[in-house]
């Protein structure tokens, strides 16, 4: 990687050049007007009579048949009426703060596939442009929005206190809000909220989320899973976010979000354009069942990078619960053996194998093989492992140092610090300010030579530490709170230059678990860590949540000894729940007795049978954890011929003893061919697809922590 620099800051003022009209956009006569539609959503947008883009409320697609005037500023800013929460917010060279757009120009384009509305206004005095575009996904009831501000003056720099991706507004209703919210080991909790006339803000501060920004807003009372309106979106940024619920006394709703500007600011000189992150945003009239579809697609078909997104993901083995920091050739070769014979394909060794990593109080930044451990280096290691027929891969965390480092005594202004203020550790370490070329440049370098000199083919990238002190005394004053936006951009273009020139390599993305999972990393990493509990239980919950907004090939999850709340589940029980998604071994293997063994060897064999409909297929939640003491997930192929039903039971109730167990036992199947016959491993006779979904069969299940895997065939 020659040169990463801040591109985002070194835009030109927009010019159009691909001209595509589309069913998707339609233009009006008057050349001022676009009616946007997408499987069950229309969107109207025209230019206002005092000039500016105006917009109606977002939703149904039959309302584009009511004539009604826009009425909702496209790009509500700071400046006249404060009537919606400003996506755009900036301060002049000569001190004036209000803002206002008048239209300039349009253009229906293509971008990757997709048309795309592009909509340029400028302010009527200064010298500032901002090009919306609007990227409508039709098959998924999506669009994509973001916007470009360009300082296109002479002199003086226009300062950035805000600018959001984008903003719709809902139709005067009652509504209540679910967002995915959470702590370490607990990921992705789902909250529901009503909305009440204010703004409901969600946000991230310091990098790190244990949540989502992905959101669904539904009418008051409104939950049938299967059917109903929902608007939803999720924003593609993986820095500070911020999304804003607000609420008019008459009973709109705007939803807008972005970057978060909290202590964030960027001076544009004249010149300079600023981009922000797409912010998707989605209607269905299909309940939640309607969103996974959207989003968990959306993200499989064309957000996963392309490297990889066809393929099978590999069964893996990972270290880190069997040794922690305590690795060693030995072991690890004696641990890739026992992975082998049961079948594993990918054996991946996670922290501990770099100079001085005995514990997590020294090491991280100094990216080379640690010789008290692996006295030959890892080379020898890898070809042995290699040899038994396995592909190797490794864990780091790039974007962190020890300060008992090597790296840190030589540069300990290479980290986010601020002049006669505390350096604030977490888990005994700091975060390297990536914003720095020269830290990115290091990266870089070590990433890639260990990639060279070493057969990897998966990189497991963490990121422990939430940041603190974000300080850059180094940059010029009127640059240094752009630092995290920054930050973010070269740690994209970092794992990009990455990917493009190691392509056959798998990237997982990690944060203490799931601490940072959006829409950009899934666009640059093949899976992501969910969380650090892997107590199956709670797995069990985290995965229900995952998988409602991403899809199936993108979640790891392992086998691991861990039992947080002492249920002793059974192996077969953790196999099961693994199994849901990308498995993975995490036991120390090497102790397992013949009987452990036979449990994974099985299990690993019956999971290779089933991962093409389980990493391809579209999931459907038949029920979720926590509506009851069950969880019932059904992933179904393309053609409708293959289905895979996963039944977790998690407590055992007497007859009649809850309100449950009086209800009927019959499960109904989602989205199958209504005509074709149908034969359930495990279950006598053969029905039809129709019966399945409208009847339903009852599974033959009993007791607390049991599951099983029921293999839907389609019959001739
Ligand atoms: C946190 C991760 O979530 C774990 O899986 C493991 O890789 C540790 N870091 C290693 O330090």
């Amino acid at each position: 990687m020659k040169t990463i620099f801040f591109y985002i800051l070194l835009g030109l003022t927009t010019s159009f050049s691909v001209v595509a009209q589309s069913n998707a956009i339609k233009t009006g006569d008057d050349g001022k007007s676009w009616e946007i539609t997408t499987h069950s959503a229309g969107y109207r947008l025209e230019v206002s009579s005092s000039g500016g883009v105006n917009a109606a409320y977002y939703g149904n697609r039959l309302n584009l048949e009511r004539p009604g005037r826009a009425t909702v500023s496209e790009i509500p800013v700071r400046g006249g009426y404060v009537s919606a929460t400003p996506m755009l917010e900036v301060v002049f060279p000569d001190g004036v703060r209000d803002v206002e757009l008048e239209y300039k120009a349009s253009e229906i384009t293509a971008i990757d596939g997709y048309p795309a509305l592009k909509i340029v206004q400028c302010d009527k005095f200064y010298p500032l442009e901002i090009t919306s575009c609007i990227r409508v996904l039709p098959e998924y009831d999506m669009i994509e929005k973001w916007v470009t501000v360009t300082n296109t003056g002479k002199k003086g720099a226009i300062r950035i206190e805000n600018l959001l991706s984008g903003s719709v507004s809902l139709p005067k209703d009652a509504y209540e809000l679910t967002h995915y919210s959470g702590v370490w080991g607990y990921e992705f909790v789902p909250q529901t909220t009503k909305l009440t006339q204010g703004t409901k803000t969600i946000q991230v501060k310091d990098f790190k989320s244990y949540g989502s920004s992905s959101f669904m807003v539904r009418p008051e009372g409104e939950n049938d899973k299967y059917a109903g309106k929902v608007w939803f979106g999720s924003l593609s940024y993986s820095g500070n976010w911020r999304l804003d619920f607000d609420k008019s006394f008459a009973g709109n709703v705007q939803i807008v979000g972005g970057m978060n500007f909290w202590d964030q600011e960027v001076n544009l000189k004249p010149g300079q354009s600023l981009t922000t992150p797409r912010m998707l945003f989605g209607y269905t009239e299909q309940g939640v069942e309607g969103v996974t579809m959207s989003l968990a697609s959306y993200a499989r078909e064309k957000v996963l990078p392309v490297a990889h997104r066809e393929q099978i993901r590999p069964v893996l083995y990972n270290s880190w619960y069997a040794t922690t920091f305590n690795v060693n050739e030995e072991h690890q070769l004696a641990l890739a053996r026992v992975a082998k014979e049961l079948g594993v394909e990918m054996f991946v060794i996670d922290d501990g194998w770099f100079k001085g990593r005995v514990n997590d109080k020294a090491g991280l930044g100094d990216w080379t093989v640690d010789r008290n451990k692996f006295p030959d280096g890892l080379k020898p290691m890898i070809e042995k492992i290699n040899a038994m027929g396995l592909d190797f891969g490794i864990w780091i965390e790039p974007e962190m140092v020890n300060p008992n480092s090597d790296l840190y005594r030589a540069h300990p202004d290479w980290v986010f610090h601020f002049p006669n203020r505390q350096r604030h550790e977490g888990r005994n370490q700091l975060m390297l300010n990536l914003a720095r070329e020269d830290v990115c440049q290091y990266l870089y370098k070590y990433i890639s030579d260990l990639l060279k000199e070493n057969n990897i083919k998966f990189i497991k990238w963490d990121m422990n530490k939430v940041l603190t002190d974000p300080g850059f005394p180094s940059a010029p004053t009127d640059e240094q709170r752009a630092v995290r936006i920054k930050y973010v951009e070269n740690l994209y273009r970092l794992v990009e230059t990455l990917r493009k020139e190691f392509p056959e390599v798998w990237f997982e993305n990690c944060s203490s678990g799931g601490g940072r999972i959006d829409l950009a990393m899934m666009s640059r990493f093949d899976f992501n860590w969910t969380s650090d509990n892997t107590d199956p239980v709670d797995r069990i919950f985290i995965q229900d949540s995952y998988l409602t907004l991403f899809p199936a090939n993108s979640m790891i999850s392992w086998v691991t000894h861990e039992d947080w709340h002492r249920m002793e589940p059974s192996l077969e029980f953790k196999f099961d729940v693994s199994m849901a998604g990308v498995l993975g071994v995490g036991y120390d293997i090497t102790q397992w007795d013949e009987g452990q063994k036979k449990i994974a060897t099985e299990k690993i064999a019956q999971y290779k049978a089933i991962r093409e409909t389980v990493q391809k297929g579209n999931v459907y939640r038949i029920v979720s954890p926590h509506e009851g003491n069950r969880s019932i997930l059904q992933y179904t192929d393309k053609s409708q011929k293959k289905a895979v039903v996963f039944v977790y039971q998690l407590a055992e109730y007497p007859a009649n003893s809850t309100t449950e167990t009086q209800r009927s036992p019959l499960v109904k199947l989602r989205r199958l061919s209504p005509d074709a016959r149908y034969q359930i491993e495990g279950i006598k006779d053969a029905y039809s697809g129709k019966f399945l979904m409208e009847v339903g069969v009852e599974f033959p299940m009993r007791g607390a922590f049991k599951s099983r895997i029921f293999v839907v065939s389609a019959v001739e």
